[in-house]
């Protein structure tokens, strides 16, 4: 059944598809602006702190997980423990959300790498992107489609589906290996562009000096443990599935250094990149740096847009930023789409082209229901909101625990891991992962949850919160366990490796 399951060809594919999925949107919108407001320079310390002590550790364990089993995250867990099953299918829940609404964002990139050109938002770019180009309305639900966004979101969709029919090493692998060093070089000249701007050193100022206060900031600490579980993609099933395509005889934890350190140079890098812009946009309206600096959506496509506008030599700024948002979010949209395909193939042994179709075109027609109409864009901010914090958090903590202190499996899983590899993932590892990465999550998880319930997410209206938010978040729990519920179509394979 392994040959049938598709495989990456070699460590090496597997290392980048395993970057293609760690650096996404993330890197690029997220970290510059979070470290920027969580203490700057001084970000470092909370930053690499939560690196060491939970994000290398969690992704050894995804990594385990997925490499001792040979299964998708239902498959996994499954295997580890029947009961656990339905902690895969959370995972997989909520891959099934990210993608359909990680497509809508691609689209307008796809959009705006175009309008990049002749800078078609004229000298309103907000005007421009809630108004001509979203048609937004008031919060609400409104399905009056939008073509402008309709369109490139379903041409995202149709490029999804060519690359996951290809399977796991020519779909998934090779787009990896195409767009990971295209994406390189196309960021790197951004940020060089960026360097000479006028302004420049005044945003890198304004990101890199420190403000030691910072460190003292329960805050601080929680912003870089939520950066890092979602910047390595690690606990909601996309690691267990890519480590379950390679070889037996691998090392894993080295590959592991691989990824996380090409990951935080690339947030690193897009940070300079980011503040280097901001720091010329601030110059050349006369305001300072903090005035401007900001992150996601409002970033991309509110404050590049002005920048593009601005700088000499603006469009090519602007289609290389975008055109660089397009392929990382496109080798992160692949890595979720493949934990949902994986899963629903290990259970129900579809082939892969049954198995992607039944899951794409769902996802598919759901993302274009959901994000081409005039609502798309409140829809989208929620639950962006809520899965990050209470659901791939959440899950990640849960399995955590469970792994770690209900069954017991770390010593099993430390000799697994340290087998052939050059790092002895011994004592040291289990200590992080079951005492000081819950320890660090709980904290995360704790701020944010008093803080969602005490203000009320950006102000929207406590239905919409209600039915997108806090319900999506559920929805994707009692999912897990219904979806735990159904048959094996061959049970056999649960107990094909002993544990
Ligand atoms: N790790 C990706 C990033 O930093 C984000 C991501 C989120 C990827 C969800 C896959 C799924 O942008
Ligand atoms: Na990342």
């Amino acid at each position: 059944a392994a040959a049938k399951r598709g495989a990456f060809s070699s460590r090496q594919v597997f290392i980048l598809a395993a970057i293609g999925s760690a650096v996404g949107l993330g890197n690029i919108w997220r970290f510059p602006y979070v470290a920027y407001d969580n203490g700057g320079g001084a970000f470092v310390i909370p930053y690499i702190v939560a690196l060491l002590t939970a994000g290398i550790p969690f992704l050894f364990l995804d990594y385990a997980m997925g490499h001792r089993f040979r299964g998708s995250a239902p498959l996994s867990f499954a295997r580890l423990r029947r009961g656990t099953e339905g902690l895969g299918w959370w995972q997989v829940g909520i891959c099934f959300m990210i993608a359909i609404y990680y497509a809508a964002v691609m689209a307008w990139a796809v959009r705006y790498t175009i309008f990049s050109v002749n800078k078609a938002w004229g000298d309103d770019p907000e005007g421009f992107f809630f108004g001509e180009f979203l048609q937004a309305g008031d919060p609400g639900v409104d399905a009056t489609p939008v073509w402008g966004v309709l369109i490139p979101l379903l041409l995202v969709w149709v490029a999804i589906l060519a690359v996951m029919l290809l399977g796991v090493q020519k779909g998934v692998g090779a787009s990896s290996v195409i767009f990971i060093p295209l994406l390189v070089v196309a960021f790197v000249i951004l940020v060089v562009r960026s360097l000479f701007l006028p302004g420049a050193a005044e945003g890198l100022d304004a990101l890199f000096t420190p403000n030691w206060g910072a460190l003292t900031d329960a805050t601080v600490w929680a912003a870089a443990y939520g950066q890092i579980f979602f910047s390595l993609s690690i606990g909601f099933g996309i690691m267990i599935t890519y480590s379950s395509y390679v070889h037996k005889h691998t090392d894993m934890p080295g590959s592991g250094l691989v990824v996380g350190f090409a990951n935080s140079s690339f947030e690193l890098l897009a940070g300079i990149g980011v503040f280097a812009a901001l720091g010329f946009m601030a110059q050349a309206n006369g305001v300072a740096v903090g005035d401007v600096a900001t992150s996601g959506i409002g970033l991309a496509f509110v404050a590049f847009p002005a920048i593009i506008s601005e700088a000499p030599a603006g469009a090519l700024i602007g289609v290389l930023f975008f055109f660089s948002l397009v392929i990382a979010g496109f080798t992160s949209m692949v890595s979720i789409v493949e934990v949902v395909i994986s899963g629903v193939r290990d259970k129900f042994e579809m082939t892969r082209t049954g198995a992607t179709i039944a899951v794409t075109i769902p996802m598919a027609v759901l993302s274009l229901i959901f994000f081409s109409t005039t609502s798309g864009i409140y829809v989208l901010d929620i639950i962006d909101h809520f899965i990050n914090q209470f659901g791939i958090l959440l899950v990640a903590v849960i399995s955590m625990l469970i792994l770690s202190w209900g069954l017991r499996v770390l010593p099993t899983f430390s000799a697994h891991l340290s087998d052939g590899s050059s790092i002895v993932v011994g004592a040291w590892w289990r200590i992080l992962v079951s005492i000081v990465a819950p320890i660090g999550l709980v904290l995360v998880l704790g701020l944010s949850f008093w803080e969602d319930l005490k203000t009320p997410y950006e102000g929207y209206p406590g239905w919409m919160l209600g039915v997108f938010g806090w319900g999506g978040a559920a929805a994707v729990i009692v999912f897990g366990f219904l979806a735990a519920q159904a048959k094996w179509r061959d049970p056999e394979a649960l107990s094909e490796i002993h544990f």
